[in-house]
């Protein structure tokens, strides 16, 4: 694993790191059939709905992949990198993260170049990557995303591809409760402001998660020069029974859960 000195760019960044740090053992202990962690080679999920690359292929079929460069960002333990390694063994993959610890559960029998960073402060050279692709990753976290996604432009060349799943904007309005109180509306969907939690002595921002809505997703995609291909919304499968943290089947038969982007650099 390499190590790089932005991995810590500002406040949010510094409480992302450090909350992703002390979560990473339990994290892993919670959902590691999911994450493929004790599989050697991962596993992709796109989200808690379990929808598998394998069946969907957003990231282009095997041979398509062959000799590409591909970025995942805020990786985790990469096991979707890992299995992507396994699937197409000649693309060359790296994924980066801000959290040693969530780095580390990584392990290091694979080919996947993994290193330390910030998605803020990317240590890539410009029109480095043909695909970058996130799951959950970095992109929720970060204070300004519009930024990112100006970033993420920067080392994509022209023609390439970008690919992430996030919390879908209208889970927002519900409280984070996979039973009957997630189904009630609380907060204003236009509300742009972030979940925060601080330190109660010393006031110190420890964890934070970003809100935008669909449109403001869609527009800082557009202004960072990439044409928006689609937006997925899976539904929750029918023979689906766990329920993910705040994702259940109860909330998921009634509205989305997760929203997938796929945009292409002008
Ligand atoms: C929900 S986890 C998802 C991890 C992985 N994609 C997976 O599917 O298991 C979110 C990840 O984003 C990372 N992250 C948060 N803020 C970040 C930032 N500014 N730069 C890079 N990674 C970040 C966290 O450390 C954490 O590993």
């Amino acid at each position: 694993m390499g190590t790089h000195d932005t991995s810590e760019t500002n406040e949010f960044s510094r409480a992302n790191r450090s909350w992703w740090d002390l979560d990473a053992q339990d994290y892993h202990e919670r959902h590691g059939s999911y994450l493929g962690t004790d599989h050697p080679h991962g596993e992709f999920y796109w989200c808690p709905e379990m929808l598998h690359e394998r069946d969907l292929r957003l990231l282009g079929r095997p041979q398509e992949l062959r000799n590409k460069k591909i970025l995942e960002i805020g990786c985790g333990s990469a096991p979707c990198s890992r299995w992507l390694s396994h699937d197409v063994p000649d693309a060359f993959i790296t994924g980066f993260d801000i959290s040693r610890e969530m780095l580390r559960h990584a392990g290091t029998n694979h080919k996947v170049s993994l290193l330390q960073a910030d998605a803020m402060a990317l240590p890539f050279q410009d029109n480095s990557f043909d695909l970058v692709f996130s799951v959950f990753g970095a992109i929720p976290f970060v204070e300004n995303s519009a930024a990112l996604m100006q970033e993420l432009a920067r080392v994509l060349k022209p023609g390439g591809r970008l690919i992430f799943s996030i919390t879908h904007p209208m889970r927002w309005i519900f409280p984070d409760d996979p039973g009957p109180a997630g189904l009630t509306a609380t907060i204003s969907y236009f509300d742009q402001g972030g979940y925060v939690e601080e330190d109660e002595e010393t006031g110190q921002l420890t964890y934070a998660e970003q809100h935008r809505t669909m449109g403001a997703r869609i527009k800082e995609l557009i202004d960072a020069s990439f044409v928006l291909d689609q937006v997925l919304e899976p539904e929750w499968p029918q023979d689906l029974t766990e329920t993910w943290g705040q994702w259940s089947p109860l909330r998921g038969q009634l509205f989305p859960g997760t929203a997938i982007f796929i945009a292409t650099l002008n």
